[in-house]
């Protein structure tokens, strides 16, 4: 079936293969100069309808919960690396014979499960370095008191007899390349008795080389150069980097009302559809909006809740009931943490393709509703 773009009912996610493929490009020319393997972030996209263009540039996925190893294991295959901040028994049995890599939270979780993982993957442990580069507290991996991974202090030796690998996550959309550089040095320093032990490092996500202008040669050279002198395979985690500016959530405007400041309504809510614009208090970008607009509205959700709001913009002219607004980048952890509040219709799934034409990938309907709440 062939879809027109400006016939498809609202809210809609639409995924553009083409500036996918930009961001993969980009990937495969870190890669190719680094000799890291990077795996897809699930937590951050997994959108599987379109890892068939995902798939030949990247060499797996990792995973945050025991559901994402069952799909990236199925949908998209290469390597499947497993972590979670806590795994039951229960997970572990499910998991460790879908996972090639399986990587321990802390170090009771890799002696509990060590027995049960250690037949069927290559087992890592999660360290925090005490670096990082992370904007909000919310999202710094190594914030005081943090429970994401092993500090130094409790290491010793005798661990690399357990693990092949280790993993360090400590970046959250990290675009300065020589402050990632310092945090590597720091970890070749401090950790360097254990990295000879072993044979792979993850340095997980949250690393910007995608962003324009970012210095891609100069990181990758840097991880080679690490590579080189611990003698390890590197793996890179990127889910923002990869998918970054590639979608936008598709909305109309339901009304327009007045209250000193005016606000358009949208058929849909951060609440439910686009969740990090409150948490992180990061106002959206709305595709039609001008900078010097003379006609300022507040882009209001359709929930009940007072503050959802997606920003405050302007634009060149008087917003219309039932016009299209884009709101722009909504890929990242968006669409992976979509849900049902307030019963809002929820955005069906499009997938531009290279040569213009629009599949769709799913669509949503009351019974979807029903059902995420109860059978019978
Ligand atoms: C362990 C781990 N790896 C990778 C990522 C992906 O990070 P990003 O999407 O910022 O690249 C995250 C994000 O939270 C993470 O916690």
């Amino acid at each position: 079936m062939r879809f027109n773009e400006n016939q498809l009912t609202t809210p809609y996610f639409m995924v553009d293969e083409k500036k996918l493929i930009e961001n993969l490009e980009k990937a495969k020319q870190l890669k190719k100069i680094s000799g890291a393997k990077l795996v897809l972030a699930l937590k951050c996209f997994s959108t599987w309808g379109t890892f068939d263009t995902i798939k030949p540039y990247l060499d797996g996925t990792t995973s945050s919960g025991p559901f994402e190893v069952q799909l990236g294991h199925e949908t998209f295959g290469g390597e499947t690396h497993a972590y979670s901040v806590g795994y039951s028994s229960h997970d572990i049995n499910t998991v460790a014979p879908l996972s090639d890599k399986i990587i321990f939270n802390s170090l009771t979780q890799l002696a509990t499960h060590f027995e049960a993982a250690n037949p069927f993957a290559s087992l890592g442990l999660r360290i925090n370095p005490e670096r990082s580069v992370a904007g909000q507290d919310l999202a710094n991996p190594t914030r005081p008191y943090s429970r994401l991974g092993v500090k130094q202090d409790l290491l010793d030796l005798s661990i690399v007899d357990k693990v092949d690998g280790f993993m360090f996550h400590m970046n959250c959309e990290n675009k300065d390349a020589d402050a990632f550089i310092e945090i590597l040095d720091y970890i070749s320093n401090t950790f360097a008795e254990y990295l000879t032990h072993l044979k792979w490092l993850s340095l997980g996500g949250g690393i910007f080389f995608t962003a324009p202008d970012y210095p891609i040669e100069k990181l990758a050279l840097a991880l080679k150069a690490f590579s080189e002198k611990h003698q390890l395979q590197l793996y890179l985690e990127p889910g923002e980097a990869i998918i970054t500016r590639t979608a936008d959530l598709v909305v109309s405007v339901i009304d327009i009302v007045d209250n000193n400041k005016k606000t358009a309504i949208v058929d849909s809510a951060t609440e439910a559809h686009r969740l990090d614009t409150l948490i992180y208090n990061e106002p959206a970008s709305i595709g039609e909006a001008s900078a010097d607009g003379a006609f300022p509205y507040i882009i209001g959700s359709c929930s009940c809740l007072a503050g959802d709001q997606f920003c405050e913009t302007q634009f060149d002219e008087a917003l219309q009931i039932g016009q299209k607004l884009h709101i722009l980048d909504s890929a990242g952890y968006t669409m992976v943490k979509l849900n049902w509040f307030n019963g809002l219709k929820m955005p069906s799934i499009y997938y531009k393709r290279v040569d213009g034409e629009i599949e769709l990938l799913n669509s949503f309907d009351y019974q979807d509703y029903k059902d995420s709440l109860g059978k019978g």
